[in-house]
């Protein structure tokens, strides 16, 4: 769906699901993931939609990724670094890590 205006020029080699992948270095992990191919970054917690980027300027939340092993970061806010470990986050299952470490204020793993 997405194609870049200009060629790649500096590859850099991250994983997306434990797969090792080469990405523009400069992009964010949101447009890195457009240019796999990757239009979902998430699924809904209570239906299980799929979810991608949007806004692309952190207002939507669509973009929500785990990000070298921490829930719910926005791709389209964080550039690509080498190394990094990505991955498209799943309903529920990416709340539990906010609310067990009470990040969210007023709630509680006792709360859900
Ligand atoms: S794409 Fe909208 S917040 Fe990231």
């Amino acid at each position: 769906m997405f194609r870049r205006a200009c060629p790649s020029r500096h590859l850099i080699q991250v994983t997306v699901d434990a797969e090792t992948v080469n990405v523009e270095a400069g992009d964010t992990v949101a447009a890195a993931l457009l240019a796999l191919g990757k239009d979902a970054c998430r699924t809904t917690p209570v239906t299980g939609s799929p979810r991608g980027p949007y806004c692309m300027m952190g207002v939507c939340f669509d973009c929500l990724v785990r990000i070298d092993g921490k829930a719910n970061q926005q791709g389209c806010m964080v550039l690509v670094k080498p190394g990094m470990r990505i991955e498209l986050q799943h309903g529920a299952n990416a709340l539990v890590d906010v609310l067990s470490a009470g990040r969210v204020r007023g709630t509680s793993p006792g709360n859900c």
